[in-house]
């Protein structure tokens, strides 16, 4: 392929900020890729003028040209159906995300899936390789690319390297599973930094490194026997606060709002949830409590309506299809035993939406329900919080989201716990303006103080700072 432009910034990450869609008449298109990577990492690079360096998003496409899409410097990486199916439905989302998220659903272990995860890192590597300026930095992020630090310091000793971990990293006990997990361990060393959601997570890799590779290690910092050190610690991914913030004030915005809440019947209260159509996510769990509230008389449907939005999400995977089933029968039954003409208790929609709709929502909801069985941060809680610039809404909030580490002033629920969340649901729902008041103000000031700029400047201060080099007498590490 030929020469890109060389950057001393480059993210390399499994998609693009920014989707291909080919329309039927052959024509190309671009769409905003679903996620919090995306959310989190573009105005990073809009700040730093780097490149991105990820896959377009759609399959057996010829090897195209980097370019630039509304400011942004993008190099595409390509990718064959077949690898489509292995690397990223098979051993990104088949094996590692259930594994990583508690074993939610079961992983699964297949070689050639593997096979292919080795070779698609390496194209990401070899990319990264030809992309980086002399000494540039290069910020690895996620899952879907835990072999390219290393692939890429084989090939590239003079690069600065970061990883980032979006999404949980499991505890020793889940993490030994899987069949790879000394490569995968070696991969993420090829990294100077790597970066976790919580301080959690990092002991959990740190104690790994030691347990498996051998590795000497101190707090948050591991020897290597080369004389290398690298930094394994927590830096809690944020929003663009300020940017939501300025959204949800806007006249367009606040009219939207107002006709939301007029199309719904302008209801006392507005429940919302704003989701990944994903396992992780707890939404069966949570539209069931919800069901169960106006099945007993607790809720009205003319008193409250729940919105959920669920985005569509890795639609080939069969976990997802059956997810997609299982919550759409839900929806139709409980609207169906409980609804009346004009007035579903649910209003259901599998659909993206551009950010100004987005902080409509946020606007117009009064309890936002964010309810997932294990989640790294979950982003739309801290959205919701960034919104509600008058210091007003709920935010029900489970305990093994990331951001609950932070939000310690929302209603904290055990999604598992189906009457845990109805007396928090009930709870939010009567709670007295004072009282929402003073959560929302505690949130807003964590949210607005930890924004997303500081994050990415945090990390990449830590990364220019460390040492290139450890004194410490460390021995060969043995295999395991
Ligand atoms: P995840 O990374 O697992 O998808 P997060 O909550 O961290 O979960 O991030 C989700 C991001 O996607 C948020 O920025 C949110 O605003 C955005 N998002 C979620 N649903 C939609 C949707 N239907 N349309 C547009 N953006 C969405
Ligand atoms: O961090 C969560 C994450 O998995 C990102 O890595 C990913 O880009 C996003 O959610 C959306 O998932 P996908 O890229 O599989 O559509």
């Amino acid at each position: 392929m030929t020469g890109a432009p060389q950057a001393d910034l480059v993210i390399v990450a499994n998609r693009l900020p920014v989707d291909r869609v080919t329309q039927p008449d052959g024509a190309v298109s671009w769409r905003p890729s679903p996620g919090g990577l995306v959310t989190a990492l573009e105005p990073v690079l809009r700040a730093n003028d780097g490149a991105w360096i990820g896959w377009p998003g759609s399959a057996d496409d010829d090897e195209f040209e980097p370019f630039e899409e509304n400011g942004l410097s993008l190099i595409p990486v390509a990718m064959s159906a077949q690898e489509v199916e292995e690397f990223y439905e098979g051993f990104s989302n088949g094996t590692l995300w259930p594994l990583y998220h508690d074993v939610i659903a079961k992983p699964e272990f297949h070689r050639e899936w593997w096979d292919s995860y080795v070779s698609v890192n390496q194209r990401f590597a070899d990319r990264a390789a030809e992309v980086a300026a002399e000494g540039a930095t290069v910020w690895v992020q996620d899952y879907q690319l835990q072999l390219v630090p290393q692939m890429l310091r084989a090939r590239r000793p003079d690069l600065r390297i970061g990883f980032y971990l979006h999404i949980p990293f499991p505890p020793a006990e889940l993490f030994s599973q899987l069949p790879w997990r000394r490569q995968i361990l070696e991969g993420l060393l090829g990294a100077d930094l790597i970066g976790f959601q919580l301080p959690g997570a990092a002991a959990n890799f740190v104690r790994l490194v030691r347990s498996r590779v051998g590795h000497k290690t101190h707090r948050d910092t591991i020897y290597l026997p080369d004389g290398r050190p690298v930094k394994a610690t927590a830096f809690p991914i944020s929003i663009d606060t300020a940017g939501f913030e300025e959204l949800a004030r806007s006249e367009a915005v606040a009219e939207r709002a107002a006709e939301i809440r007029e199309a719904l019947g302008n209801p006392r209260r507005i429940f919302l949830g704003v989701d990944r159509l994903d396992y992780t996510k707890g939404i069966y769990s949570r539209l069931r409590a919800f069901g169960e509230l106006v099945r007993d008389g607790h809720l009205d449907v003319e008193d409250a309506v729940f919105v959920q939005v669920a985005t569509p999400s890795r639609e080939r995977v069969e976990q997802y299809r059956i997810l997609r089933d299982e919550i759409e029968m839900l929806v139709g039954r409980i609207n169906g035993d409980y609804g009346k003409i004009g007035n579903p208790a649910i209003h259901y929609l599998h659909n993206s939406y551009p950010r100004e709709e987005m902080a409509a929502f946020y606007r117009a909801a009064d309890i936002m329900v964010v309810t997932p069985f294990r989640d790294g941060m979950n982003l739309v809680a801290k959205e919701y919080v960034a919104c509600r610039f008058e210091d007003d809404g709920a935010l029900v909030l489970s305990e093994f989201a990331g951001a609950a580490q932070e939000l310690r002033q929302a209603w904290l629920v055990n999604p598992y716990d189906i009457d845990g969340m109805k007396s928090a649901l009930m709870d939010a729902f009567a709670a007295e303006k004072r009282e929402t008041s003073r959560r929302m103000r505690a949130m807003r000031r964590t949210v607005v103080q930890n924004d997303v700029a500081k994050w990415a400047a945090d990390f990449l201060r830590e990364l220019e700072e460390l040492p290139e080099h450890h004194d410490k007498t460390v021995r060969r590490s043995r295999s395991s």
